[in-house]
């Protein structure tokens, strides 16, 4: 066979192969067995010695042809090759812009939250700081500064949960009083929220956990009209212009004289219902004068200057505040609960 025949079956080969390539892979596999460096044309043109020398420009220009003609059409098929994958891409990845998009969920802030957060502003409108102390406390802070001695039956075990006999969970926020006083900056005018524990059984009204916040003035000529002003307004702005206080006398070791508040029922304006068990009234914190002793022990002076301090449960305003008549609900992250406030 001479070597224009061999050419053109070369040529009539590649093309049906480069035809039948089904994807630009297999056209590459195609191009290199025929146009490649090992590939047939190259083997072709090392027949070309045995080629008379009249004839070789011919057949080199034959074999140019050939490989132009051979790359052309590799060319034209890579073009077609590539369109349609990308089609096939297009085909795929479209997106239907008119399909309703995902909601984004908004997440609820927690009642006892939105309790705290409206204290905050109460007394921050008053001209109080917000502090707050650590929970891991020590027994010195928790207990001893307060006026409750080792040997005193507040420190029981059964309401205190001790990491050793000197540090424990704290049981109260009372301590950032204490710690407040002893940074030794006068006048003192704060609240301290915070997590408290003790070791109590869970029902509707009990959490080994729940929350307190703690009220501390000191000041030259503080007196027990001050405390009762400041409460007074506290809890008319809380729940209500119309709300009554009540102090009833109480006793907690780190004030003398100390007592609970209570206020006017706001579901019945006082004339009793079943939400204040019919009494008219709700007890919503303690509070009282602080000890001399207590101010002693914190490196103020009682005859110069005195205070009063407060604790409130933010639980219980939180479950008044929205009537909920279990505290186990604020706790276990019900979304669909936590979404009504
Ligand atoms: N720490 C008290 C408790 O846990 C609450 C309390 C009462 C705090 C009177 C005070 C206070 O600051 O003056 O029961």
């Amino acid at each position: 066979m001479d070597m224009k025949q061999k050419l053109q079956e070369l040529h009539e080969e590649a093309v049906r192969k480069i035809q039948a390539s089904e994807g630009l892979e297999r056209l590459n596999e195609v191009r290199v067995a025929y146009l490649g460096k090992k590939g047939e044309l190259t083997a072709l043109l090392k027949g070309m010695k045995d080629v008379s020398a009249e004839e070789r420009p011919v057949v080199g220009q034959l074999v140019n042809e050939t490989r132009n003609k051979i790359e052309g059409i590799l060319e034209e098929t890579k073009k077609k090759l590539e369109a349609a994958a990308l089609e096939a891409q297009l085909q795929e990845e479209v997106i239907d812009v008119t399909l309703p998009a995902k909601k984004a969920q908004i997440g609820h802030r927690h009642p006892n939250t939105i309790a705290l957060e409206e204290l905050e502003r109460i007394f921050i409108g008053m001209g109080y700081e917000v502090v707050e102390g650590p929970e891991v406390e020590y027994a010195d802070y928790n207990f001893t500064k307060l006026n409750i001695p080792e040997g005193h039956p507040a420190r029981d075990e059964q309401d205190t949960f001790f990491i050793n006999s000197s540090i424990l969970l704290r049981s109260q926020t009372s301590p950032v009083q204490a710690r407040t006083m002893e940074k030794g900056k006068l006048p003192i005018r704060m609240i301290a929220p915070g997590r408290v524990f003790r070791s109590d059984e869970v029902d509707a009204t009990h959490s080994p956990s729940f929350h307190q916040v703690e009220g501390l003035v000191i000041d030259k000529k503080i007196t027990l009209a001050d405390l009762k002003g400041t409460l007074e307004e506290f809890a008319r702005e809380l729940f209500g212009p119309e709300t009554k206080t009540k102090f009833r006398p109480h006793h907690f070791p780190f004030t003398e004289p100390s007592a609970e508040m209570d206020v006017s029922c706001f579901k019945c304006g006082g004339v009793g219902c079943r939400f204040c068990k019919g009494s008219g009234w709700i007890e919503i914190l303690g509070c009282g004068m602080v000890h001399p002793h207590v101010l002693e022990m914190c490196g103020i002076d009682p005859k110069r200057y005195t205070g009063f301090a407060f604790g409130i449960g933010l639980e219980r305003i939180a479950l008044l505040k929205y009537e909920i008549d279990d505290m186990r609900l604020l706790y276990e992250n019900d979304v669909r609960f936590l979404k009504q406030f």
